[in-house]
């Protein structure tokens, strides 16, 4: 059997007294786009930054490859395109500055671009359609051009791995299919693509798997099973019902009500720490 490009094994954090991974597990073979869905608090943001080693888990682990997650920054190995509230915009930075960054991993203590750093930045900038934007200070960009420099760092980083929080909300259709289109190119060429998206829509074109997360991986499998609405109802609870999903073979209320009943974790408050 062959390792897993992400392996997140009874991951459990907290913040305080905030229960927000109890003993999340997922297994992500390599050139995989998966697709990560659950409501508002339900942990995405922290998976990732648990999966990326930002934040050390009370108990489980996490291997990128077979190795602490550490490692596989240290190298180069992770693009990560933040949640936009968790970036601080107003930073002095043009958008070449922050997709190079995605090269310091490439330079010497000095940090000095060379012309193979900036080559690989002028390729990176122009995969995502942002060339001309390259010296605009980065908060002046709209929503969608801000999460492409986001995965033009990661394209010039190298990276065989790709952590994508929520990069379509707030995104016109245009930058939408940009995102998606360079993804499925990066998936195709090997990179390993996780992405957070409340856009349930979209996820059959774009991914291979999705994940339904609360707080536990609830589920993993092809999305067009994933997102029935007896599979969303767990998560989501009952009003995802009532919007127009990609679905097949809407079950019965009653069947929905039974899930929904038998399903303890949907919508309790965070357990406490005790
Ligand atoms: N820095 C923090 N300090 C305290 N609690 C936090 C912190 N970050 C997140 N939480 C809490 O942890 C839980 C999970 O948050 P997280 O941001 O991972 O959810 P999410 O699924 O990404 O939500 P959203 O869809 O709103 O982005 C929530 O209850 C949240 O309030
Ligand atoms: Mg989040």
């Amino acid at each position: 059997m062959s390792t897993p490009a992400i392996l997140v094994e009874n991951v459990t954090v907290h913040y305080g007294e905030v229960l927000a991974l109890d003993a999340a597990s997922l297994s992500l073979d390599t050139a995989r786009i998966c697709g990560l869905i659950g409501m508002n608090g339900s942990g995405k943001s922290t998976l990732f930054k648990a999966i990326m080693g930002m934040i050390k888990p009370d108990a489980g682990r996490v291997l990128i490859n077979g190795a602490p997650p550490a490692k596989a920054r240290r190298e180069g190995g992770i693009g990560y395109v933040p949640q936009s509230e968790d970036v601080d915009w107003q930073f002095p930075l043009s958008v070449r500055d922050v997709v190079m960054m995605g090269r310091y991993g490439h330079q010497g203590f000095t940090r000095r671009p060379s012309k193979a750093d900036r080559a690989a930045v002028d390729l990176a900038l122009d995969r995502v359609e942002l060339s001309e934007f390259a010296n605009r200070q980065i908060g002046q960009l709209s929503g969608g051009q801000k999460k492409r420099a986001f995965v033009a760092r990661g394209i010039a980083q190298g990276a065989t791995m790709m952590l994508l929080d929520e990069p379509f909300a707030g995104v016109d259709k245009r930058s939408e299919a940009t995102i998606t289109r360079l993804l499925r190119e990066l998936a195709s060429d090997g990179c390993t693509i996780l992405i957070s998206t409340h856009d349930l829509h979209a996820l059959p074109q774009l991914c291979d798997e999705a994940v339904l997360l609360m707080r536990k991986v609830l589920m993993h499998g092809p999305p067009e099973v994933v997102l029935q609405p007896e599979h969303l109802a767990m998560a989501f609870g009952l009003d995802v019902l009532n919007r127009d999903l990609p679905v097949r073979d809407v079950p019965a209320p009653d069947a929905v009500q039974d899930v929904v009943r038998n399903e303890p974790l949907r919508n309790e408050p965070a357990q406490d720490r005790s």
